[in-house]
């Protein structure tokens, strides 16, 4: 197995390098499962304010699951590794995992702890979110150590910031050790130490996280400047730009949508790049797939409500 290589010029033959066919390329998510408990609202309510709700949903989210799902309605080999409480929550969160062709045998479901929970408003084409992480926080150092040796089998693992910090930078270490590719989407947003950025093979922050993590100080346009071939940064209705080997700037814009709801459009274009770049796109080619992917899941509701299949992601790329 190589490190995947970040050159926008090179075709990121992974299955070739290792004498592996696409079909046995095995993607891994390390990351979080929750139910989202979702309300819509005419708008988001202001600090204080009542709203009247239309509906409440309880359907499948959490970032990692969201990005394992996000992949395998695009055709990706993925298994999610996680945890969920010892309750109904937990057993239909796993449930949708299979239902929608992600591998769950490494789920753990733990006692004592709820699976958790993620409390949504919709409205104004946005959303807020707050989370109850639960078994999330079980994802630890033990359970990494438990899952290991099945977990070095994967050709690249993708993580988030919605199991524990200590464990998404543990698992940083031991892949970097074994020169295997890790992307890491740090949402929600919080520091990524240097040595960190330094062994990700792709850091996906949206601006808001980059600021967090980089400081104030330096314009979007220099930290792409700064890490070509591994920063991608999100830019809401400015799209999703990458620094490119060559020194360019590749800046996609937003894709036109009819949006119903932004919920898991990240998570849509994180796993739909890590795949399409798994598979040996050239970064231009890989984003400008993630960011179709990510506009077609707007124009449905729920977080994996909309996440689109390969033909629909082709065929949007035709009609753009
Ligand atoms: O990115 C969207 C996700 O964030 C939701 O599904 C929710 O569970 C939170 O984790």
């Amino acid at each position: 197995m190589k490190r995947v290589s970040n050159d926008s010029n090179t075709k990121i033959a992974k299955g070739e390098m290792d004498g592996k066919g696409e079909e046995e390329l095995k993607l891994a998510v390390v990351g979080s499962i929750n139910i989202d408990q979702t309300v819509i609202a005419d708008r988001i309510p202001h600090k204080g304010e009542t709203l009247p709700g239309h509906g409440l949903s309880y359907i499948p989210g959490g970032k990692g699951a969201n990005q394992a799902v996000a992949m395998a309605r695009l055709g990706a080999d993925v298994a999610m590794f996680g945890c969920v409480g010892d309750d109904d929550n937990g057993r239909k969160m796993v449930e949708n995992l299979i239902a929608n062709g992600v591998k769950a045998d490494q789920v753990r479901t733990v006692k004592g702890v709820p699976t958790g929970i993620a409390i949504i408003t919709i409205g104004d084409n946005d959303n807020t979110i707050i989370v109850v992480a639960g078994a999330n926080c079980k994802v630890d150092r033990a359970y990494v150590d438990s899952v290991k040796e099945d977990l070095l089998g994967y050709d690249m693992v993708v993580l988030q910031h919605e199991i524990p910090l200590d464990t998404v930078h543990y698992i940083v270490d031991l892949f970097s050790e074994h020169n295997f590719p890790v992307v890491l989407n740090p949402a929600p947003a919080a520091a990524v130490p240097a040595e960190i950025i330094e062994k990700v093979t792709w850091l996906t922050p949206n601006e808001h996280e980059a600021v967090l993590i980089f400081g104030e100080d330096k314009t979007a346009e220099e930290l792409l400047r700064m890490y070509p071939g591994k920063l991608l940064i999100t830019q809401g209705s400015r799209g999703v730009s990458v620094g490119l080997s060559s020194e360019e700037i590749l800046t996609v814009p937003v894709r036109p949508a009819k949006v119903v709801d932004t919920t898991g459009a990240g998570d849509t274009l994180n796993g739909a790049f890590c795949y399409r770049i798994a598979m040996g796109d050239s970064v231009e080619d890989a984003l400008r797939y993630a960011n179709t992917a990510a506009s077609l899941s707007t124009e449905k509701f729920s977080a994996q409500g909309g996440m689109p299949t390969a033909e629909e992601v082709e065929k949007a790329m035709k009609e753009l």
